[in-house]
């Protein structure tokens, strides 16, 4: 047997360290200390080494998540104290009558202190740590019992193997103290923690791309991604699934603990994520407040929630309050309202896409979903339709998630009459007549015909909007009127529109016409990438206009190249490549080009990298900045290497906020997310 040497022992030892911290800084404190290239470099050379010298196998090694054997069924598990479910609140008065009902109890006038907390909509799951290890994780099952579902939970990365020993200092994103600087924690010898498990709004849209690239039914939600990803038997599955954690409560412990809110800062110094929204101490007219500051939030966070988890703050008095044999008196949930409601389909028809594609679309019996009216919902294809079986007639129930447009989720089929009619999708496209095709192979049926007013239409409320020549105050129905009175037959014509011209279209006044006209010019300087994802081409999102923007470098290049030389491009393929390659041979779209570049529009071609003062910085954009527009603001961060999204989370790293900024402002805040103005980004990137 080979002879190991102490230097290997001791590179596995201080990697394995090294990967354990960096885990806790990224996914508990989300303050990462090295890039995510030097962590997976790391992990490679941790796991060569232990593939090299497998007597230095160790469950625990940050590189042994995945790897269990599957299992023919689980096992079950008694929970040493049951797993209750919370009472259910909907109302302000609910809450008052709680906080009346524990007083009463408890025989008290004072003032009782709350800790409340997002409702998480995921599955509540039980872990248990031995002398700092995890040892076994289950299920809630049916509160007594649950099933042993370790494997599966040891490949979720916001999940240690190990307990935190030396706590670093917290920069803690809540009221109170946290342990200061020198102090350390004892491990507990037993440690049950209890948590939600669920999938963000990001991780279900690419978990649902995938599942449909492999020909499999996308899910309905991300709980139900998350319970089908929890509950599988091979935990090689599991650990492809973007499951996260947030922990939010205890079950038996050694721990000498006073408080709720003392127990949550301890899971989090332990190394055990929770959640950021989080609020102690507050009396129950703080917490009423709190649940509509949440409320207006909910549709800005990564994920869903619910209602808000509002608990007695005190252990003591937790343990007098004790519990019903469903759930506990120390605690209710405040629901927010339903963001699935059931209503009727009044009608299907099809709407025709910029490509030619044929969407159909419900016309609902209008239902206030969450606080808005839903009265159109997608219904994604044929093939979408078929397989809910979604009639003419029926009652579905529609919903809504973050800004997405609303879907239907399923058929009731119990409210079935017999009187549904069965929808087909039309023969010829709705708005021109001509024969529609669904090429074998595809989801869509598309009109083929390129002269169609409704494709054309598309294509210039496309070539006009944010992320393309953004031309302020060309809206949709202005655009489908210039197309209907002949004065755009493609989006070149919208360079030789004038004030006069547009005057003559309904409600349009001089002043409007005339701030139109100086909007086209202004547009008419414009970057390579956006000039390309203008154009329309099929398959060149802003992405990819972007990669072919930086490779080919200017007009004519890309004009001239081949699909062998798109194709070599990385984050391009044959795909792509042939779908440019047929744009630019048609003589149509060059002529349509030449008219374009006859009006004077100028493409401004990248001189060459910039210095990239912002690599991975991630910024969110709210409200009105000074003198730049939102486009110009993201285009100037993504030149400067950094990153735009839409909504504040703790990974965020600068708000950028103008005037009347939204509600991001205050989540921003919340987290203690930095805010910046438009001076300070543009000396952040004068060099
Ligand atoms: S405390 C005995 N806190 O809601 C109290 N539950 O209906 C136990 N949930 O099964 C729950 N977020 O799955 C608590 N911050 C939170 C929660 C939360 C989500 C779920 C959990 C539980 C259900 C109770």
């Amino acid at each position: 047997m080979k002879e190991i040497d102490a230097d290997i022992v001791n590179k596995v030892n201080a990697l394995r360290k090294a990967l354990h911290r960096h885990n806790y800084l990224y996914y508990v404190l989300d303050d990462p200390e090295v890039s995510d290239a030097e962590y997976d470099r790391m992990m490679l050379e941790l796991t060569a080494l232990e593939e090299a010298w497998p007597e230095l196998y160790d469950p625990d090694s940050p590189t042994s998540r995945v790897g269990a054997p599957p299992l023919s069924q689980f096992e079950t598990i008694a929970h040493s104290i049951p797993m209750l479910s919370l009472g259910n609140a909907f109302t302000d008065s609910d809450i008052i009558d709680f906080d009346h009902r524990v007083r009463k109890i408890l025989r008290t006038d004072d003032e009782i202190l709350y800790t409340v907390e997002p409702k998480l909509d995921g599955l509540a799951v039980e872990l248990v740590y031995e002398k700092g290890k995890l040892i076994v994780a289950s299920t809630r099952g049916d509160g007594i019992n649950g099933e042993v579902i370790t494997a599966n939970v040891r490949t979720i990365r916001s999940v240690p193997l190990l307990l935190q020993v030396n706590t670093p200092t917290l920069p803690s994103p809540f009221k109170g103290e946290g342990l200061g600087g020198g102090e350390k924690r004892n491990i507990p010898l037993r440690l049950e923690v209890r948590g939600e498990v669920f999938i963000s709004h990001e991780g279900f849209k690419i978990l649902n791309e995938e599942q449909l690239n492999q020909n499999l039914p996308p899910f309905a939600n991300p709980r139900n991604a998350a319970a089908g990803s929890l509950r599988q038997l091979d935990s090689s599955i599991t650990a492809k699934r973007p499951l996260e954690i947030f922990f939010y409560g205890v079950g038996v412990t050694d721990l000498r603990l006073k408080s709720h809110w003392e127990t949550l800062q301890t899971l989090q110094e332990l190394g055990l994520r929770i959640n950021p929204l989080i609020r102690s101490e507050i009396t129950i007219e703080e917490a009423v407040d709190y649940y509509k500051a949440l409320g207006d939030k909910r549709h800005l966070l990564p994920y869903d929630i619910d209602g808000m988890v509002i608990k007695v703050d005190d252990l003591s008095l937790q343990t007098k309050l004790g519990s019903t044999s469903r759930s506990p008196r120390w605690a209710i949930a405040y629901k927010f309202k339903a963001m699935q409601e059931t209503t009727r389909v009044l009608n299907i028809d099809v709407q025709v896409g910029r490509t030619g594609v044929l969407t159909p679309v419900a016309h609902l019996q209008p239902v206030n979903v969450g606080g808005a009216m839903v009265r159109r919902a997608t219904l994604h294809n044929e093939d979408e339709i078929e397989r809910k079986d979604i009639r003419i007639g029926d009652t579905v129930l529609v919903q809504r998630a973050g800004d997405v447009i609303p879907e239907v989720v399923k058929v009731i089929e119990s409210k079935r009459t017999g009187l549904e009619r069965i929808f087909h999708m039309p023969l010829n496209c709705p708005v021109c007549g001509s024969i529609v095709i669904r090429a074998k192979g595809e989801t869509a049926t598309r009109c083929i015909n390129a002269t169609c007013l409704a494709q054309l239409k598309e294509r210039i409320k496309h070539f006009s909007s944010k992320g393309a020549f953004d031309i302020d105050g060309l809206g949709d129905k202005l655009v489908e009127q210039l197309v209907d009175k002949g004065l755009l037959a493609s989006y070149a014509d919208i360079f030789y529109l004038d004030a006069v011209k547009i005057e003559g279209m309904e409600r349009m006044g001089a002043r409007s016409a005339e701030k139109l006209a100086c909007a086209i010019e202004k547009s008419k300087k414009i970057k390579f990438n956006r000039f390309l994802y203008a154009l329309g081409i099929r398959h060149v999102g802003e992405h990819v206009a972007k990669i072919l923007a930086r490779e080919f470098k200017s007009l004519d290049n890309l004009l001239d190249a081949t699909e062998k030389q798109i194709e070599a491009v990385e984050g391009a393929g044959s795909v792509i490549a042939e779908s440019v390659v047929n744009f630019f041979k048609q003589n149509t779209n060059r002529e349509v080009i030449s008219r374009i570049l006859d009006s004077n529009v100028c493409i401004l071609f990248q001189a060459g990298e910039k210095e990239r003062t912002l690599e991975d910085k991630v910024f969110v954009l709210t409200g009105t900045l000074e003198d730049l527009t939102r486009n110009q603001a993201k285009e100037m961060i993504e030149a400067a290497g950094g990153r735009v999204s839409g909504s504040v989370s703790r990974k965020t790293d600068y708000l950028l906020a103008g005037s009347s900024p939204g509600s991001k402002l205050s989540l921003a805040k919340d987290l203690g997310v930095e805010i910046i103005d438009q001076a300070t980004l543009q000396k952040m990137l004068s060099p």
